[in-house]
């Protein structure tokens, strides 16, 4: 049986994504085969399929993937045939400290991803996905929703009644906001429109920046923290919001480093970082043990997701160019 697949080429490109078919196979000792049914876009996406971080070979992007298992190979005890689940981002982390530097192993980067309607892999490369979550809703979690978690929860780690920082209305901040209520803290959430920014403080943001009208966006979290500053900040914009980043944070403070939206290369005041005694932790995504801490997590208290908008697989390439617009509030999903 062949199956649907879109293709991005060697060098990327989001005019040379191709839409073709591969081979399905049977399950081996160990495999599950799962009908995938959404994925949702991150900003690595469109790294990989824009040509920032293109693939040497012809690639089926996208790290995220969920949907219905519908083979199961032998010695397989965890899943069965009609479960729901979603992909890991490293399917080989499963547990302990972080030992993968390269994104050799992430899928829609150094192997094939989920931009295909059907997938056998290692059944420890999924877990089950959220009760009551759709496949959109569960495809949301692999990139993004465990970013947030690992650095609140893991890295943090996040107590109630601590202060938490966020920067824009992405995958990967929003989740973070909702983490955090739903912990028991405090936000403060930054965008660059007042439009998101009612939204923010709709789904619980406690105090809201628009951080185009102000350029010392720190300063002012230093004053509304009562000049203490935060206790974690979700670091998404890189060499624009670094600096501010610092002085957000209080003394002692975390600054998770996640993104780089604004490019790869910031300057460190380093007297800041020092003096102030700041940690900033680099992560990347999660192992597959924290994934199942995050989706009992969200089990037990209901937490769903963002969805902004859906679009077909086919509709790839319109996916990602609405994602270069910014104008869309949380996650972008591909229904397959
Ligand atoms: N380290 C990791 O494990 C990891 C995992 C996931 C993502 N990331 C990184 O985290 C970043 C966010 O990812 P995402 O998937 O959440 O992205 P996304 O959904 O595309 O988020 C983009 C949003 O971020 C805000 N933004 C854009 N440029 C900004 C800037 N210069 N300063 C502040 N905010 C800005 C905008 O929100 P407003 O319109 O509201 O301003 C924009 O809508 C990316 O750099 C991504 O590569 C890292």
């Amino acid at each position: 049986m062949t199956i649907k697949a879109m293709y991005v080429q060697p060098g990327g490109g989001l005019d040379r994504v191709t839409l073709g078919t591969c081979d399905s196979s049977t399950p081996q000792a160990g495999e599950i085969t799962v009908r995938i049914r959404a994925s949702s876009l991150n900003y690595h996406d469109y790294a990989v399929v824009s040509g920032m971080w293109a693939p040497p070979v012809p690639r089926i992007p996208m790290s995220d993937g969920a949907g219905e298992v519908i083979a199961v190979g032998g010695g397989v005890t965890g899943f069965a045939i009609g479960d729901h689940v979603v992909s890991t981002f490293f399917p080989t982390w499963l547990d302990g400290e972080p030992e993968i530097e390269s994104m050799e192993t992430v899928p829609g980067d150094g192997i094939d991803g989920f931009a295909r309607q059907q997938v056998t892999m290692p059944a420890t490369a999924f877990t089950r996905a959220p009760k009551g979550y759709s496949h959109a809703e569960a495809a949301t979690l692999t990139c993004a929703g465990l970013t947030a978690w690992r650095a609140l929860m893991v890295d943090g780690p996040l107590k109630p009644g601590e202060t938490v920082l966020v920067q824009g209305t992405g995958g990967v901040s929003i989740f973070a906001l909702q983490f955090a209520r739903m912990a028991g803290a405090t936000v403060i959430a930054t965008s660059s429109s007042d439009e998101k920014l009612a939204r923010l403080e709709a789904l619980g943001a406690d105090h809201l920046i628009n951080y185009r009208k102000d350029e010392n966006w720190g300063d002012s979290v230093r004053r509304l923290t009562g000049g203490r500053g935060v206790d974690h900040v979700i670091e998404v914009g890189g060499p624009s919001t670094l600096a501010q980043s610092l002085v957000a944070a209080r003394i002692g403070g975390h600054v998770a480093v996640i993104g780089i939206l604004s490019g790869v290369t910031a300057t460190l005041p380093l007297l800041s970082a020092l003096t102030r005694q700041l940690r900033l932790q680099g992560l990347v995504v999660g192992s597959r043990h924290h994934q199942m801490d995050m989706i009992r997590a969200i089990d037990a208290t209901g937490l769903r997701p963002i969805i902004d908008r859906h679009f077909m697989l086919e509709e790839i390439v319109q996916a990602f160019r609405y994602q270069e617009t910014n104008r869309h509030f949380g996650k972008i999903c591909l229904d397959i």
